[in-house]
């Protein structure tokens, strides 16, 4: 298939839709409950009005920037999302070499189909691990390490999953993983549980940000807290020690009815206060999404699904043609905005 005629990251879901099991499918597309907030991510970009600055040099855009001082070419990363290989046979490894080729930023999941070890081998780009507490803390302990040694450059401990969210399409499907697509990083002693209860297997209900505390202990790596949505947990986790935080909602796939990652944004930015850097995942879907972020006050931003469609679509092929299309969408719209660098865009672009 001819990517370049794909002109919008939203294009790539049919292909994905046709080219993916129904179930496997249903796994990545769907939220929690009635997925109002699901929904509401894209919607609240939507809303957000800019306002452009005019008669400025731009000849020369810059979207370059650091995540916790790990060089990108654009503030835009992949966000961590499990199972790979349900989108294609090449899963974590096409999208580490397409991401490792654009200078961005990759997260490996806890729940990879493949093992973190073999991502790091695919290509040598910048790259996070993304934790889930397992109950048992020997495996959690032994997944930091593994990651460290790995030359992952931080962990990213996903917060708002103590239990899976209420998702209707996967309690109707009760879609099982198949054997072949993982997860690669450890053996699990779940057996063939539907997804929703493997995650409720495997993953412990009990932490708390005591246990932040006790992550940043097993390795030197810097912490970053994904699924913070209020100024209270954004000042804990500062308290707590974590470098960075990602404001996120899990894609609208647990707490149905919190808000678009967008429309907290703001209030987590102020109450970081510049002490962690912020990030946000939910909704990006278009280069005038990232300048809303950033003029918010975000550092980057995560894209999820659109890679993962474009995964399913077209392999490494697939995620290098949507990371070119953010990235040809983010120059021009900071063009237009009259910017030359990200960190030249402010709360006085927005409306
Ligand atoms: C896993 O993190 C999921 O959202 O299914």
């Amino acid at each position: 298939m001819n990517f370049d005629e794909i002109l919008r990251l939203e294009d790539f879901e049919p292909l994905a839709r046709d080219a993916m099991e129904a179930g496997a499918f249903d796994y990545y597309v769907g939220g929690a409950a009635d997925e109002v907030t699901l929904r509401d991510n894209v919607v609240a970009f939507g809303r957000r009005r800019l306002r452009p600055r005019v008669l400025v040099d731009v000849s020369r855009i810059d979207t370059s920037t650091t995540m916790l001082g790990t060089a990108v070419s654009m503030p835009v990363a992949l966000a961590p999302t499990a199972l790979h290989k349900l989108a294609h046979p090449e899963g974590e490894l096409a999208v580490a070499r397409a991401a490792a080729a654009a200078g961005v930023l990759m997260h490996a999941a806890t729940f990879s189909s493949y093992s973190l070890e073999e991502i790091a081998a695919a290509a040598k780009g910048p790259r996070w691990f993304q934790l889930y507490f397992h109950r048992d803390r020997g495996v959690s302990r032994d997944l930091v390490t593994r990651a460290a040694a790995a030359g992952y450059g931080a962990v990213v401990l996903t917060a708002d999953l103590p239990v899976p969210g209420y998702r209707e399409r996967e309690l109707r499907s009760h879609f099982v993983v198949p054997d072949d697509a993982g997860p690669g990083n450890y053996r699990s002693d779940s057996g063939d549980q539907d997804l929703l209860g493997y995650f409720t297997h495997e993953i412990d209900a009990t932490v708390t940000w005591a246990d932040v505390e006790w992550l940043r202990g097993v390795s030197d790596l810097p912490v970053v807290i994904k699924g913070v949505l209020t100024a209270e947990d954004a000042g804990l986790a500062a308290e707590h020690g974590a470098a960075a935080v990602v404001v996120s909602n899990h894609g609208g796939r647990q707490l149905d009815r919190c808000s678009a990652s967008v429309d907290v944004l703001e209030e987590v930015v102020d109450a970081a206060g510049g002490d962690l850097e912020v990030y946000l995942d939910g909704g990006v879907r278009r280069g005038t999404d990232v300048l809303v972020a950033l003029a918010l006050g975000a550092r980057a931003v995560l894209m999820g699904r659109p890679y993962l469609w474009a995964l399913a679509a077209g392999g490494e092929a697939g995620v290098a043609r949507a990371i070119e299309l953010i990235r040809v969408e983010l120059d021009n719209a900071m063009a237009l905005l009259g910017v030359t660098r990200t960190d030249q865009v402010t709360r006085a672009h927005l409306m």
